[in-house]
């Protein structure tokens, strides 16, 4: 591969295997369990690893496994889920992570995957490389003795508490129903499932080990900590299939006593906000995003997911990083897109990050516009493209890599 002021890319092979974690633990200031170091080769396989080495030193690090991906529509699409960037901090600012990021993404173009994704460390990095943040969260915490189900709330019961154990198989079944529906959901290895189940220490930040509650649509992975001199529940993992399975579960978690606080996760859409009395007890601390995605093949990636309403535009896309810009019509009719290059004028046009934060229906097209990173032709078509490309329910990342 490429070769730049003394440094040297190439594909990883078996013997980089211990180099490559050590670059990973300084990088990231943490140190894996033994479940993880037997299961991420399985994860993120060795072969498709790209180092930098300096003078026989590896100093700069990525991977990716192709993933199967939901998009609204609860169609699928296959995308490069790039995981563990590094470079050594005696290595920085020099080159390294484009370098990589160059010859990883030429690979995913060879390849003719429509979509690349990936999880960041920070929001500054990655708009310059044509990723968008494409999922928000909100970190909310919960006054449970405070909280009171409103009498129209559902009340379907069904919910056990159970082993870890004991409800593996129910666990990956359910989750698999819920990836298929939800965009931003990837169906999920073994290797991460191998993870979860070991439940490492690393991952309980000095909580407990994994409570459970299942429900036949749905299951809850928590954890009990003593912070503060309060009692706290941490979620995990929450899964719904159905409104009933995640009315259900919610009543068990903010029904268990000797417990202060339940803090969880949610989109904007959830609701649990409303099927309690005071909507203010499910309180937001934090709003942070979970999936960044980058379009590599626009006609592929627009005409795999569905739409709104109908639409006939022409958008001209710019990509910096790679060659995946241009200009093309877009055309929906009942939901379903063809998307090809054209050259006829552009009434809307865009940065191909912006695209990966709409792709997936989490962010707004008329807010973009606001902020002066869409430019359209007229208020109508901008209306037109805003409603066309939300989505049925809010995207969810389905497992962290
Ligand atoms: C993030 C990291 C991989 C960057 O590596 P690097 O080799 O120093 O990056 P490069 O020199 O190739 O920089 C590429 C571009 O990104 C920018 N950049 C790099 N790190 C940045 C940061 N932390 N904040 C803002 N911009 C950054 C550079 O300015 C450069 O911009 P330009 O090419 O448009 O001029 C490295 O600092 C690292 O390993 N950090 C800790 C682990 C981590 O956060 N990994 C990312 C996981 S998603």
């Amino acid at each position: 591969m490429a070769s730049t002021n003394g440094i040297t890319l190439r594909s990883a092979t078996e013997s980089d295997w211990p180099a490559i974690l050590e670059l990973a633990e300084v990088c990231f200031g943490m140190r894996y369990d033994q479940p993880e170091i037997e299961n991420i080769p399985g994860l993120f396989p060795i072969d498709r690893a790209i180092v930098a080495v300096d003078e026989g030193r590896i100093v700069g690090h990525t991977v990716d496994r192709t993933m199967t991906i939901t998009v609204p529509g609860a169609a699928t699409v296959q995308a490069a889920g790039v995981s563990a960037v590094t470079v050594a901090p005696t290595h920085r600012r020099r080159g390294i992570l484009r370098a990589l990021y160059t010859a990883q993404h030429e690979r995913t173009e060879a390849e003719g995957i429509p979509l690349t994704i990936f999880t960041a460390s920070e929001g500054t990095i990655y708009g310059r490389f044509g990723y968008g943040p494409a999922t928000v969260e909100n970190a909310v915490s919960i006054d449970r003795a405070q909280a009171e189900f409103r009498p129209t709330a559902p009340d379907p019961g069904g919910v056990r508490t159970s082993t870890l154990a004991a409800a593996q198989d129910h666990i990956r079944e359910v989750y698999d129903r819920w990836r298929r529906v939800v965009p931003g959901g990837q169906a999920r290895p073994d290797a991460n499932w191998n993870i979860w189940f070991a439940d490492p220490e690393r991952h309980r930040e000095g909580a407990s080990s994994l409570f459970v509650l299942t429900h036949p649509d749905g299951y809850v992975l928590y954890r009990r900590q003593w912070r503060n001199d309060e009692s706290v529940a941490t979620v995990a993992e929450f899964r719904a299939v159905t409104p009933e399975a995640h009315a259900a579960l919610w009543r068990v978690l903010l029904s268990l006593d000797l417990l202060k606080k339940v803090e969880a996760s949610l989109t904007d859409d959830d609701p649990l906000p409303l099927l309690v009395t005071n909507p203010r007890l499910v309180r937001t601390t934090a709003r942070y995003d979970g999936l960044w995605a980058r379009v590599m093949d626009v006609p592929a990636a627009l005409s795999a997911r569905t739409y709104q309403q109908d639409l006939d535009t022409v958008l001209t896309v710019q990509d910096p990083f790679r060659n995946a810009g241009g200009t093309f019509a877009l055309r929906v009719r009942d939901g379903v897109a063809e998307c090809t290059p054209t050259s006829r004028p552009a009434e809307l046009e865009l940065g191909i990050d912006v695209l990966g934060s709409l792709y997936f229906g989490a962010h707004r097209a008329r807010v973009f516009a606001a902020a002066n990173r869409i430019q359209a032709k007229d208020a109508g078509v901008l209306r037109a493209f805003d409603t066309a490309f939300t989505a049925e329910r809010d995207p969810e990342l389905g497992w962290f890599f």
